[in-house]
């Protein structure tokens, strides 16, 4: 792993795993971070490690198959972390079209560009050689399994029944990553995370929208009955994980990622509520989510057990450190909500012309 491409990395885990990999991986040489810089994308996130010579950001699209090729040329990638997708299960609801394009095209247009640039023979059909020590990694979700009852745990042979618009763009992502490992071998793995917590999340997303609405002391929007139960994992153990099985992961497998933290919806609005101490009477439930998912929650024996991954935080921790980073960073917040973090990529990579 020396020269690596990073997709969507100016969102939320796509700037944490950055972060990450340059502090973990001495050894890496080049990494590129390829992002639109959609509503999502802010380099703000990523002021720490943009003078970090082995850094370099390109603003382009993943759909763009000239600017893509043309990436894998120059910089001679052997490992793609595809994360740039269109994330936020109510925006699908209203305009599920770019995430379908996203999702799927984006992600049909990366492999395209791995498959022909590392397969050691690009014109035999017939010869599944790669090239040493090559790795494509699809940064995908538990979502896709669609929703359980009241017991059961998402193992990775669960089958996909994606419910909303945003999982079903990223179940077709998936399908076409294992059928490039099934077709032609690209040595790919894909990995499903429940939902992530932590800094720099975009603040439409449950935890920090509550966050800063109760500093705001605004009405936290609940959806329904608010016992939907999700299973909630530090983003820094998201970013272990991902990394653990660029290491050590076997191609073509599937690797559910979780830390066993189921929590209901308004347990964590009520954790956050104690912490900043402001009164419950800031709950206020509104009407469902369409097609709302009930609980999800991870088997993860199998990244456990053959990788040797398992998540440090526990959750009491994670949310302690997560509720003091947004409210030390509500100047962060301030300028996402209004729009100014927008200004930082003009005034910072403006003059710089596309490669
Ligand atoms: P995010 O919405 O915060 O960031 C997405 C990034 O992708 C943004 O920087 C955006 O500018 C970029 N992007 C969007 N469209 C693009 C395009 N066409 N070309 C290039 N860049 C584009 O998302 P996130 O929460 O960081 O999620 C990252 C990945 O992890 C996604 O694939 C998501 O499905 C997956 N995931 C997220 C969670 C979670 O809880 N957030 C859980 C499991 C899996
Ligand atoms: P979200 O952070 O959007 O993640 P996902 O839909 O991918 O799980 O939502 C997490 C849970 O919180 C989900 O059950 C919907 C619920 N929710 C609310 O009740 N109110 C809100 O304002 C938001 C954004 C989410």
């Amino acid at each position: 792993m020396k020269h690596v491409l990073i997709t969507g990395g100016a969102g939320f885990i796509g700037s944490n795993f950055i972060q990450f990999i340059l502090d973990s991986r001495p050894d890496l040489e080049r990494l590129v971070n390829l992002d639109l810089l959609t509503y999502a994308g802010n380099l703000e996130n990523l002021k720490a490690v943009e003078r970090d010579s082995r850094y370099r950001f390109v603003k382009g699209d993943i759909r763009d198959r000239d600017l893509v090729e043309r990436l894998f040329a120059d910089y001679d990638f052997d490992t793609v972390v595809h994360f740039a997708a269109e994330s936020h299960v109510d925006r699908s609801i209203v305009e599920p079209e770019v995430f379908l394009t996203t999702n799927i095209i984006g992600t049909q247009t990366l492999l395209d560009a791995a498959k022909r640039h590392w397969k050691q023979f690009p014109d035999d059909k017939y010869s599944r050689a790669y090239r040493e020590g090559v790795r494509y990694l699809q940064v995908s979700t538990d979502e896709v399994y669609g929703a359980l009852g009241e017991t059961g745990l998402f193992c990775e042979s669960t089958p996909l029944a994606p419910n909303s618009p945003y999982s079903a763009s990223k179940a077709s992502g998936d399908m076409i990553v294992r059928a490039y490992y099934q077709t032609y071998g690209l040595p790919a793995n894909i990995t499903r995370c429940s939902n992530n917590y932590g800094p720099y999340q975009f603040p439409e997303k449950l935890i920090p929208l509550m966050i800063h609405n109760a500093r705001e002391d605004r009405p936290l929007p609940v959806y329904g009955d608010g016992m939907q139960i999700r299973d909630w994992l530090h983003v820094r153990d998201h970013c272990s994980a991902i990394s653990a099985v660029l290491e050590r992961g076997t191609a073509g497998e599937v690797y559910n990622i979780g830390g066993n933290n189921e929590r209901a919806n308004i347990e964590i609005i009520r954790l956050i509520l104690r912490e900043l101490g402001k009164p419950e009477s800031l709950i206020t439930y509104v009407k469902d989510r369409p097609g709302h998912d009930r609980r999800y929650a991870i088997d993860n024996t199998k990244i456990t057990g053959e990788l040797g991954w398992k998540p440090l935080y526990t959750f009491e921790q994670g949310m302690r450190e997560t509720i003091q980073w947004y409210l030390t960073h509500a100047d962060w917040i301030g300028r996402v909500i209004s729009g100014d973090y927008r200004a930082y990529y003009q005034e910072m990579y403006g003059a710089i012309e596309r490669p």
